[in-house]
């Protein structure tokens, strides 16, 4: 199988809150209509390949897209994923987000971005990714970005996969496809617990336990689910990530969102919009629009 159908693959198992909910995308949808108004042709910086956001701008017939990412396998998976006709062109721009390319300073009417901040060390990394984004923007560009903060209360891991998987045992009695898209709704809800608690220096996970539980799951459901989606959906649960040179894999920061605004402040945005977040864990992730 090629590396991009394989990661590909991995991330048709995520869905909210690890990827955009439809409810997140019609609000970004309204904060760009505003924006372009009667523009005759507008620009967009993609950090990443979101493929939401991909198919979203395949709407507009008057937008040139550059799709920013350290990895090109990975922006061809995603577009593989965004279901945008082949007659939508998307540019790859192939580079770190954290070094700064005088090619795309003021280009940009609008900058998109999915947890990307998570990357990189809070607020150091932050600041000079931020910049970076802000220069890339045109004078009255606007950078729309949903973003994993830390919440004021984390919900347990553990105990979340212990009720998962308990319930998991009373209901999940066939392979239907009502059972499978739950079970991959729980894949999500595990690998953000995952995120939070390892980019938290205070609690860590014991991944002895972790490990345990794991088998403890992965027994279970070989009864009842095929087993190439069971790799596949381990494999997303519990490897890291693409890994590129030059940039982590794990989330290094999530800040609490009080002190990112200050950063983002800093920098000259200011706040336009605090969009609602996904229902679950709607403390930790969040839709925010930046004016420059
Ligand atoms: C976990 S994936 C998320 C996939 C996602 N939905 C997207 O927008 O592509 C994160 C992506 O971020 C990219 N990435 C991580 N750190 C980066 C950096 N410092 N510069 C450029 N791309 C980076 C990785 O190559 C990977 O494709």
């Amino acid at each position: 199988m090629s590396e991009v159908k394989r990661l590909a693959d991995r991330w048709n198992f995520f869905s909210p809150p690890i990827r955009p909910s439809n409810r997140e995308i019609e609000e970004i949808e309204k904060i760009i209509n505003v924006k372009i108004g009667e523009y005759k042709q507008f620009r967009v910086l993609i950090l990443g390949g979101t493929p939401e956001f991909i198919s979203l701008l395949s709407k507009y017939n008057n937008c040139d897209v550059v799709a920013f990412d350290i990895n090109k396998s990975n922006l061809e998976a995603m577009s593989l994923l965004s279901g945008s006709n082949n007659n939508f062109i998307i540019e790859y721009f192939i580079g770190n987000w954290i070094n700064k390319y005088d090619d795309l300073v003021g280009k940009f009417d609008i900058v998109l971005a999915d947890t990307t901040m998570y990357f990189f060390d809070f607020p150091d990394g932050w600041k000079t990714c931020l910049n970076n984004i802000y220069n890339y923007l045109r004078n009255d560009g606007i950078f729309i970005t949903r973003q994993l903060f830390f919440p004021e209360i984390l919900p347990s891991f553990s105990s979340y996969f212990d009720i998962f998987i308990k319930s998991w045992r009373s209901d999940f009695v066939d392979s239907s496809r009502d059972n499978i898209e739950q079970y991959c709704a729980d894949i999500c809800k595990l690998k953000t617990l995952m995120v939070l608690e390892a980019a938290d220096s205070v609690t860590s996970l014991d991944q002895k336990k972790l490990k345990k539980l794991t088998y403890e799951m992965i027994d279970g459901i070989q009864r009842v689910v095929p087993r190439g989606l069971l790799k596949v959906a381990g494999d997303a649960l519990f490897s890291p990530g693409p890994s590129s040179e030059g940039c982590k894999c794990l989330p290094v920061s999530i800040p609490r969102k009080e002190e990112a605004l200050v950063e983002v402040k800093n920098v000259g945005f200011y706040l336009e919009k605090d969009l609602p977040g996904d229902v679950l864990f709607s403390e930790s992730f969040r839709t925010l629009s930046f004016h420059k």
